[in-house]
């Protein structure tokens, strides 16, 4: 094997092999191959498989929703390493992950606040598989109103880039009740034409496109306008050095 080669052994410990399986999985690249669908305004994903979403499919077939969150996990790992270098989740009593997938980030948070308490709201189906007494698992639907789960700091990351405005706003009024007093939403995004990616077209872009035909990478600026469009008020943000990801904090009051 080549030099390079080294990063798609599973025992690395900068592999990068279940993302690589993810982002090349055969079914992502038929709905690809099927992009002029999505150009047409509707989803080539769901066009492809009997119209369901990508969440819905995951959701209805476990190898497929396994594969996805460990290469979700394993995409995410440098940046979750990256987050709290630049950001302090200090001053949180608790911190809640909603669409978290397999609650990495709040692995490396326990790493570095062992006392914090700690929660994932995933979907059921990704619940269902996680093993943990680092973190709490609630089941939910960001689609609908949350009830029982209160957080300091309530983390949503690379989630609102899945959605079109109207789902990403809607999200964003759903999770509202996960806030207690005084407390800051999280959103975690990758920016389009930050200064890490600079002005070129996003690779991302082109797979959200055949999930849903309004899902995007957004830029500073149109993540900013979806706050205020869901009612909070916007605070500092912070870019992540190392990667593409902005952290923008929003407030309820
Ligand atoms: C692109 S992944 C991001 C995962 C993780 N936050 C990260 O940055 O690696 C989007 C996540 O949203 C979750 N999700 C999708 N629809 C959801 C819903 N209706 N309610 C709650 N979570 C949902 C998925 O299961 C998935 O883990």
């Amino acid at each position: 094997m080549k030099e390079k080669g080294k990063y798609l052994r599973s025992n690395h410990p900068q592999s990068i092999r279940a993302a690589i399986a993810k982002e090349y999985d055969s079914e992502r690249w038929d709905a690809l191959g099927h992009l002029h669908i999505s150009i047409n305004g509707n989803s080539s994903f769901k066009y492809r498989h009997e119209g369901k979403s990508f969440y819905e499919y995951l959701q209805e077939n476990p190898a497929a929703n396994i594969k996805f969150n460990e290469g979700m996990s394993n995409y995410s790992n440098l940046e979750h390493q990256l987050i709290p270098a630049v950001y302090s989740f200090n001053d949180f009593k608790t911190i809640v992950d909603i669409g978290g997938g397999n609650g990495e980030l709040l692995q490396q948070l326990h790493q570095i606040y062992p006392q914090k308490e700690l929660v994932l709201v995933e979907l059921d189906s990704v619940v269902k598989g996680i093993k943990t007494n680092v973190f709490t698992t609630v089941a939910g639907d960001f689609f609908k109103p949350f009830e029982g789960v209160k957080g300091n700091a309530v983390i949503l990351k690379r989630v609102l880039h899945n959605w079109s405005n109207e789902h990403a706003i809607s999200i964003l009024k759903n999770v509202k009740n996960t806030l207690a007093s005084k407390s800051k939403l999280l959103i975690i995004e990758k920016i389009r034409n930050s200064h890490f990616n600079g002005n070129s077209m996003d690779d991302a872009d082109m797979l959200m496109l055949t999930i849903n035909s309004e899902a995007q990478t957004r830029s500073y600026k149109q993540i900013q306008d979806l706050i205020i469009a869901a009612g909070y008020l916007p605070g500092a943000s912070y870019p992540v050095a190392g990667c593409d990801l902005e952290i923008f904090e929003a407030y309820k009051e």
